[in-house]
């Protein structure tokens, strides 16, 4: 990929400052967050995190912020967005070098990233001009009804770390589109790739002061603080369950109720019948369980494969698995980088553990060595397992027998998450009786967990959260609706 950058539009720098209220500025707080590189071990910039009182200030910007915004014609709000992306496609080595650094993605996933985000931007820029009213019958005589759409006001964005820049843009993108205004609280892991490059490159395209804050800070620290915070209409987080489940009984418990968009974990199934293409779907799994070495909410969790071709799947997919090279996500062929921190290395350290010890039969392992986990490929994996049971979040994969199509919809049902699945068939009318099937927010016929559209809803449901980003979904979510009705001529009231 060539560097498209130009002499005079040098690499953005002082990560090390906040953005509030229009403002580069230092964190008021004793902590400091030290932005550590996952491969390298090396530490990339460290940030003195914010206070409650620069938080305060983020949002009181933002309100102010918001009610000039709102007034702003569409084609302003949408050449703001035009303008990003073209500073986007300007910066995308610079971007892509970041995601490498900061969240330890491959370059291949890193490009797959800015592509998605770059997408949503674009269909973010059409909802200026896309968003509208409506005029409704009324029942009651010389009444007129009409349905209105306004700007929700201003959203708090919690974002993770794993698809930092696209997870952020997807809230940021359509909330600033729609007249909104943000504050933003990037995760721990990825400050500059989840939130501070974004700011700049805002910045860049001429965001007004105010507009989008990023606040850097723990989320164990400020976390309740953005949610409970008075300013918010809004909260849009992304993350695990646990802490989804936390934000969601803070936002109904405070003064005022928050309304809530939740993307939480998942336990996405990958079915393969035994009709299915089996070279297609090895090819499939490989890429879906492995991309970001299994960091993806909607990556594959679960194999589940009938029983008629559970052998020649198994050693076919284990033939590919064993391809695979690892190790410096720098490297053009790099398929699996590093895990983000140590908490979840020592996790996936302990998932491996578990499984030998619950009797699955380990196929393929290998050496661990600094965060980079080779892959691991378990079989014979059962419905009590905890491979099975509960999120992976990493390159590990077990396959599970299933004895029918039957049994195989039971087992992908078998499980508290609902948001991405998979299912390889020849036989469409199979296929798609065996989606609707599915409780989730998203099935794919003959292609992997992992995909993202702007354009089409993506979200789960069960333990998997609520609501739905992109397109249509999305502009309804990060708007309100206003009834107003007007009373051309007196009533005939009762009393
Ligand atoms: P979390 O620990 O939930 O962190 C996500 C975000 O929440 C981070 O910004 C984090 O800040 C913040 N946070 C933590 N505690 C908080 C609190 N008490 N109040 C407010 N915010 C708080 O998740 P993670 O480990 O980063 O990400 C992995 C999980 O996210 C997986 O379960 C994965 O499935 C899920 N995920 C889901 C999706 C979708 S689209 N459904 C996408 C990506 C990830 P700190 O970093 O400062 O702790």
């Amino acid at each position: 990929m060539s560097n498209k950058q130009t002499p005079d539009n040098k690499a953005y720098s002082d990560f090390h400052l906040q953005y509030i209220a229009g403002e580069w500025t230092t964190g008021q707080d004793d902590s400091v967050n030290t932005d550590i590189n996952p491969y390298t071990g090396d530490t990339i910039v460290e940030i003195q995190q914010a206070t409650d009182k620069q938080l305060d200030e983020a949002y009181k910007a933002a309100k102010d912020a918001q009610k000039q915004w709102a007034q702003k014609l569409p084609a302003e709000r949408a050449g703001l967005l035009y303008k990003v992306i073209e500073i986007l496609d300007q910066r995308q080595d610079e971007i892509v070098e970041w995601l490498i650094k900061e969240s330890g993605s491959t370059r291949i996933k890193a490009n797959v990233e800015l592509a998605t985000a770059r997408a949503m931007t674009l269909e973010a820029a059409t909802f200026p001009n896309r968003v509208h009213g409506e005029i409704r019958p009324s029942n009651t005589p010389g009444k007129e009804n009409f349905v209105y759409r306004e700007p929700i006001g201003v959203i708090a964005v919690i974002s993770p770390w794993n698809f930092p820049f696209h997870l952020t843009q997807r809230s940021i993108a359509p909330a600033i589109a729609l007249g909104n205004a943000v504050v933003l609280k990037p995760a721990s892991d990825t400050p500059v790739t989840g939130g501070l490059l974004l700011a700049k490159i805002f910045e860049e395209a001429g965001l007004p002061k105010g507009l989008l804050n990023v606040v850097v800070g723990a989320g164990s620290e400020i976390g309740d603080a953005i949610v409970t915070h008075d300013t918010p209409s809004l909260v849009s987080f992304t993350g695990s369950t646990p802490v989804g489940k936390h934000i969601g009984e803070l936002a109904h418990s405070g003064d005022y109720i928050k309304q809530l968009a939740l993307e939480l974990g998942g336990n996405n199934p990958f079915v393969v019948l035994k009709d299915a293409d089996i070279d297609n779907a090895v090819k499939a799994a490989v890429f879906g369980k492995f991309l970001h070495q299994g960091q993806i909410c909607i990556a594959i969790n679960r194999i589940i494969v009938e029983d008629a071709v559970y052998d020649d799947f198994v050693e076919r997919f284990h033939a590919h698995v064993k391809t695979l090279k690892f190790g410096d996500p720098s490297s053009e062929d790099t398929a699996i980088g590093p895990i983000v921190n140590e908490k979840h290395l020592k996790s996936l350290k302990d998932k491996i553990a578990k499984a030998q010890e619950e009797g699955a039969t380990m196929l393929l392992s290998g050496e661990i060595e600094g965060q980079v986990v080779p892959p691991h490929i378990f079989t014979e994996v059962t419905a009590n397992m905890e491979l099975f049971r509960n999120e992976i979040f990493g390159p590990l994969v077990g396959i599970v027998r299933a004895r029918d199509e039957k049994e195989a919809l039971e087992l992908a049902n078998d499980t508290e998450y609902g948001l991405s699945s998979s299912v390889f068939t020849t036989n469409m009318e199979k296929g798609l009786r065996f989606a609707r099937g599915i409780r989730a927010g998203m099935t794919h016929i003959n292609d992997i967990t992992v995909n993202d559209e702007s354009n089409a809803p993506f979200g789960g449901e069960k333990n998997s959260g609520i609501g739905r980003f992109n397109g249509e979904w999305v502009l309804e979510e990060m708007t309100r609706t206003h009834w107003v009705s007007y009373q051309h001529k007196p009533r005939d009231y009762a009393f």
